[in-house]
Formats: structure tokens, sequence, C-alpha cells
């Protein structure tokens, strides 16, 4: 054609002169189609129980020629050359016509081949999210507002872990004793320290002190940093301390953290003691046990 220059591109993967999309065209079909059989192999051996080593291996084969595919594809689709043309008077040469025209057609058998190859990549796309709904599935179901109860509730007797009762005649100033609420002894959501300290001394929130009858206070017993059993008590201090990493929660003023990663006091449990003395929870907890990854941005 005159006046159209036609030189390689400095980066270009073919001869000038071919057609695009036309280089690696059954190579991409092919990885296109590994890729399909790898993904659905993968979900047959998840649907059959899984295996660690073969699951790597498949995954490893379907995104790896699922890769190379669409790389081998966007390759073909640069033009290797570049083209230049000077400006023609008006109307186009009779030439120039014809071959606009064999472009045309060969850009139809182009857009045939690259339709077929696009199908491919939607089903090896698609193979591979089938694949991918096992691993998702397995995360299990949303944990809903359960996080935010535990098995206390009005009326629960505290009991302790061999399922005795605990009344306040039980306890004295000083001392510190892990309970549970009746019928679920063990439960770890629902582990309590239950505390004495002389009543004055305690300074809690407005309308806590009725929460804890003759000086018995009662905190969650699941560190607010990182869930850890908040095991150790220093009744000359009042502190709780937390082994992990060393999270010291004030008792007498509410189980405040005073030192360490923990930044939420352990929540109270409201307590009652009745004409019995026996304890029991006036209701659940007012606030998530545990660590308080609900605040989190
Ligand atoms: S879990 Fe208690 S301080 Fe980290």
């Amino acid at each position: 054609m005159d006046g159209v220059r036609r030189q390689p591109r400095a980066t270009g993967n073919a001869s000038p002169g071919r057609p695009a999309a036309n280089g690696h065209g059954r190579l991409v079909g092919t990885a296109f189609i590994l890729s399909i059989l790898a993904s659905l192999a993968l979900t047959a051996v998840y649907a059959v129980g899984g295996q660690p080593q073969l699951e790597g291996a498949l995954l490893a084969v379907s995104l790896g020629t699922l890769g190379a595919g669409i790389i081998l594809w966007a390759r073909d689709l640069l033009i290797p050359e570049e083209i230049s043309e000077e400006r023609e008077p008006e109307p186009s040469p009779p030439g120039m016509r014809a071959a606009a025209e064999t472009a045309l057609q060969m850009g139809g058998r182009q857009l045939t081949r690259r339709t077929a190859l696009s199908r491919l990549l939607i089903g090896a796309l698609g193979a591979l999210g089938l694949a991918a709904l096992f691993p998702i599935r397995s995360l299990g179901p949303g944990p809903g507002r359960s996080l935010f109860h535990t098995q206390w509730s009005a009326g629960a007797r505290v009991v302790d872990n061999e399922g005795h009762p605990v009344s306040v005649r039980d306890l004295e100033v000083g001392s510190v004793v892990t309970v549970f609420p009746e019928g679920f002894v063990g439960s770890p959501v629902s582990q309590v320290l239950l505390i004495r300290v002389e009543p004055g001394s305690l300074q809690l929130r407005p309308g806590r002190l009725a929460w804890a009858p003759d000086g018995v206070v009662a905190f969650s017993k699941i560190c607010t940093h990182a869930g850890c059993p908040v095991g150790l008590y220093d009744a000359s201090t009042h502190q709780l301390l937390c082994p992990c990493h060393q999270s010291t929660f004030d008792v007498l003023s509410g189980a405040t953290p005073v030192f360490g990663p923990a930044s939420r006091p352990l929540p109270q449990l409201p307590l009652e003691a009745r004409a019995d003395g026996v304890l029991r929870a006036r209701a659940d907890f007012q606030e998530p046990v545990g660590p308080g990854f609900w605040d989190r941005p």
C-alpha cells in the first residue's frame, strides 16, 4: 500500500504482517482447558474429603495454566508492528479499499477466535470459582450475635467447678474462685472470677455497686486482650493479672486495665444474693466478653 510504513515494535513478539491474536491461539486454548480440568479435579478432591498435597498441586496447575494462558493471549493482542500512513487525497484508491475489506474480513475471523478463547477463559474462571466454594464453605456459618451472649441469665445460680452452689458465706474477703452458671460447668465463654473485697472499697461505675452483694464482685475470666484466662489475683493490691501478656486489671474500679495491652475492662456480671445467701446472676453480661474485635475499625 502506498504511503504506509510498517516497522516492528522494539518488544514485538511476532514478525511484521502477522495478524493479531493469531500466534498462540491454540496454546492459549490448551492452557485454559488444562486450568478447567485442574479446577474440576480440585473440586472432586475437596468433595471426597480433601488431600492437602494434591489440593496444592492441582491449585498450582489451575492457577499456573490460567495465568500462562492470559499472558500469552495478552501478548497476541498486541499488534507486533508500528504502522504509520501518509494522508491520502479522497476518495481512497480502489487498491486501498480492497485491502481495507480484506483486513475487515480477517478481523471477523479473529473475533470468532477470540470469542472461543473468551468462553474458555470464562469456563476456567468459573471452574476455579466452583473449587473455591469448598474452602469458603468450610469457614462455617457466621457467628451472628452469639459472641455477644453467654449462658448466664437472670436467676442462674452460681456454681463452682464441681457444680455446687456458691453462697456469700463461702467466700472470705480476699478470696477468689472460678464459677459457672448452673448446668454449664466448664463453659469457656461463661467462666467467671468471683472475688470478695471489703464492700466499702469498691469504686464501680454508677449503678453497679448493687451488682456486688456484700463486696462479692464477678468478672469474666476471659482476657479482653486476646482471650487468655485471667488466672492470677493479688489480694494485697486487688489486681488481676493475665499471664499471657501481663495485662493487669484493678478489681476495685471494675476490673479496668491498669497495665499491659488490654484496653477494655473485664465485663462485670450482675450478681445478687437471695435470702439463702446463694449467689445468682441478675442477667447476662452487659458487654461482650473476650477480645474486643468489634471495637476495631
Ligand atoms: S491475652 Fe491477656 S494480656 Fe494478652
